[in-house]
């Protein structure tokens, strides 16, 4: 039901604070430690790599992902795109453990991967809004994502779903190989919630920022460094596939390797600034698309921001920026689809479900 909401997709944007509240409290024992079957946990350990295997926005999450488990646990972690797996196949380690990142636990790409790695006798891990899925059936070991049902066709708080529990699958396997980490999980994750909900809360905002910025627009860039970069690349997929505007995730220092061609007078680029080492590089990258005219609408994290920002996100623990940066930009590309009159919850050519290879 959409209740008071015009769309699916922001209603379940609306939801996230509380998805990512949901999942500490099931990921949780009395101890307020986090909770994970010993046997995932060995997995993890027991891996010498970690192949991480997703198709769209879980493949965008899957990149955020393979931070947290080789900041944290210190695994070596390769992301791939099912659909190029099959063909292209990477050396595969001694001992592998497959992640397999699924909303629907449906997607045919994916299940084409994890046949194939099951004939190899690789374990396999499924990370899921719906565990019961092909997907979690099939894998040795399923992690729920607890997110709810999301009917929106754009992805929103699966996305955001799916970091935290990676975070939580990394923080547990830190432990495992006892790994001291200087920070606690849980807190920081309820802090991200409460910085979803101020940014959830600052609706008109984003509405004004996507009329200025994204309502006459054929094209928009995103750029971001380090994790923001992976923001960016969900942030331009969230736009186009909703409001239809051609749109592309970059990072900031790869801008002027060609794409930097293509700014004109007034071209929108989005900027990403959460990470205090990369925060000097970045606005560098800015001053490079405005003096070729580019409009930018620059989104920086408290603590690091410069009056001339645009919007400001509340501070967060560093390494989780993603959970709580993507949020402004679902925000524009769903007001931007709004505002240029296109079906949000239904984009054309797309199905929520990829079943077909
Ligand atoms: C984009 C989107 C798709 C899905 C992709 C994978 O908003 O929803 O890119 O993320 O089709 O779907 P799942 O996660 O169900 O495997």
């Amino acid at each position: 039901e959409k209740g008071t909401y015009d769309h699916f997709m922001l209603k379940e944007t609306d939801e996230q604070p509380f998805v990512i509240r949901k999942i500490i409290q099931h990921y949780q024992d009395d101890a307020e430690q986090i909770k994970m079957e010993p046997a995932i946990r060995n997995a993890m350990v027991n891996a010498d790599r970690i192949y991480i295997v997703a198709a769209g926005t879980s493949y965008n999450a899957g990149l955020v992902g393979k931070q947290f488990i080789e900041n944290l646990a210190k695994i070596p972690v390769e992301v791939h795109i099912a659909s190029e797996f099959a063909y292209n196949m990477p050396l595969l380690s001694e001992k592998p453990l497959f992640i397999f990142l699924s909303q629907s636990g449906e997607t045919a790409d994916s299940r084409a991967v994890l046949v194939k790695i099951k004939e190899l006798g690789h374990p396999a891990l499924t990370i899921t809004n719906v565990p019961g899925s092909t997907l979690s059936r099939e894998a040795d070991f399923t992690l729920p994502l607890y997110a709810g049902p999301e009917i929106a066709v754009a992805s929103t708080k699966a996305y955001t779903a799916q970091m935290a529990v990676m975070l939580l699958l990394a923080v547990d396997a830190a432990k495992g190989k006892e790994i001291t980490l200087d920070f606690n999980p849980l807190q920081e994750l309820a802090i991200v919630a409460n910085a979803m909900e101020v940014l959830t809360d600052q609706k008109e905002t984003f509405e004004t920022l996507a009329q200025s910025y994204l309502s006459e627009s054929r094209n928009a860039f995103f750029i971001g460094r380090g994790v923001d970069y992976f923001v960016c690349v969900e942030g331009s997929l969230k736009l186009k596939e909703i409001s239809y505007i051609q749109a592309e995730g970059f990072a900031g220092g790869e801008l002027k390797h060609g794409t930097i061609a293509l700014i004109e007078e007034g071209t929108p680029v989005i900027a990403l600034a959460t990470q205090s080492s990369l925060n000097h590089s970045i606005r560098g990258n800015v001053q490079e698309v405005n003096a070729r005219g580019a409009n930018t609408l620059l989104i920086s994290m408290k603590g690091l921001e410069h009056d001339e920002d645009a919007f400001v996100i509340p501070a967060v623990h560093e390494l989780l920026t993603p959970l709580a940066s993507v949020v402004p930009l679902q925000l524009l590309a769903y007001y931007a689809a709004v505002q240029r009159g296109a079906d949000v919850d239904k984009p054309r050519n797309l199905a929520k479900s990829v079943t077909v290879e």
